[in-house]
């Protein structure tokens, strides 16, 4: 063994190895346990002592002249490879990105946080009841008992256990008179389901908006003017209104409420049936019975209360002529109200 030669040699391996690999296996063959160099320590116990010591400083100077070696190599190794990396590859950047399609919210949605933003203005809380109801919510508690024929006005979901698929959100009346102390103002809109026949203009499942407003003394003009406030509002422009009596158990006066069409000016088109008016929701005085089902005493307390479909307003507010645009989900459709 001859120090002087052994790191010649690895010296000699180190600037031949030419990949990172390579590197590592000559690492360990020179500096590991059973290594070139590090066998060179034998060398100590070989020698006479006197001579020892020089050895020694010798063999640390080789192995620190290896490792150096080893390390300025791996280092050359690195940035070569980095080197040709960037050689090999080119970017344009010019090249235009890919465009992420962007979701947006559904003209229902948009319709809905406007009213929900009216509501709010007016002083009512916005409620978000569920939609699997009990047959007394739906009906019962709102003047509609078993076996009466306004059942079926409103064709129904059933589940197997006995509760309905909420065929409007007029439960949430009594839901809210029986969660809030009077007087109170509240607006619930949500999901409604009614087992119909799929046509041009009928859906299994729609959107509607309650309103509900108690007070010591309630009025229908208080209604009205409310109505009118609120649809101007939505709209953003004066909207012509017209009542005609209408029948819902739960309210006593009951009225249905139309608004001038505003696609055609009132002068007639596909959207008011060639009418100039758009039946736009119901509303009313809400019945004593309901109070009373609510736990309100009818001599103390009044209330008024709306119920609303958004698709109409929808395709008013966005001049839409068909109502299967606003439920069909077709993304060229939708894409407009990004
Ligand atoms: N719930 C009725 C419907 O779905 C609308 C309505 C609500 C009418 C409140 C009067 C008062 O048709």
């Amino acid at each position: 063994m001859n120090i002087d030669t052994t790191v010649e040699s690895a010296l000699a391996e180190i600037a031949a190895a030419d990949t990172e690999a390579t590197l590592r296996d000559l690492e360990v063959g020179l500096l590991g346990k059973k290594g070139t160099i590090t066998e060179l320590t034998r060398l100590i116990g070989a020698a006479p002592p006197a001579e020892r010591g020089p050895i020694g400083k010798a063999i640390n100077v080789a192995k620190a002249t290896v490792t150096q070696a080893l390390e300025a190599r791996k280092v050359a190794l690195v940035q070569g490879a980095i080197a040709r990396e960037l050689a090999d590859t080119t970017f344009d950047v010019s090249v235009p990105g890919a465009r992420p399609d962007l979701g947006s919210f559904h003209p229902l949605t948009l319709v809905q946080e406007r009213l929900e933003d009216i509501f709010t203005a007016m002083g009512f809380m916005v409620l978000d009841y569920g939609e699997v109801e009990t047959d007394f919510m739906n009906f019962e508690a709102l003047n509609i008992p078993k076996h009466h024929p306004a059942r079926d006005m409103q064709d129904t979901f059933w589940t197997k256990d006995g509760h309905v698929l909420r065929t409007h959100t007029s439960p949430g009346q009594i839901r809210a008179m029986k969660q809030f102390a009077p007087p109170f103002r509240a607006a619930f809109p949500g999901k409604v389901f009614r087992n119909e026949a799929l046509d041009a203009s009928h859906e299994h499942t729609f959107h509607q908006l309650e309103g509900l407003f108690v007070d010591r003394v309630v009025s229908v003009a208080g209604l009205i003017s409310t109505m009118k406030i609120m649809l101007s509002q939505v709209f953003e422009r004066e909207v012509t209104v017209r009542l005609r009596p209408g029948y819902f158990p739960f309210v006593e006066p009951g009225f249905e409420l139309d608004m001038q069409c505003l696609l055609c000016g009132g002068a007639g088109c596909r959207v008011c049936k060639h009418s100039g008016w758009v039946e736009t929701l119901g509303c009313g005085l809400v019945h004593p019975n309901v109070l009373r089902h609510a736990g309100l005493d009818p001599a103390e307390w009044q209330a008024w209360a709306f119920g609303m479909g958004l698709s109409r307003l929808v395709m008013m507010r966005y001049g839409i002529d068909d109502i299967r645009h606003v439920l069909g989900g077709d993304l060229r459709f939708l894409q407009q109200f990004a």
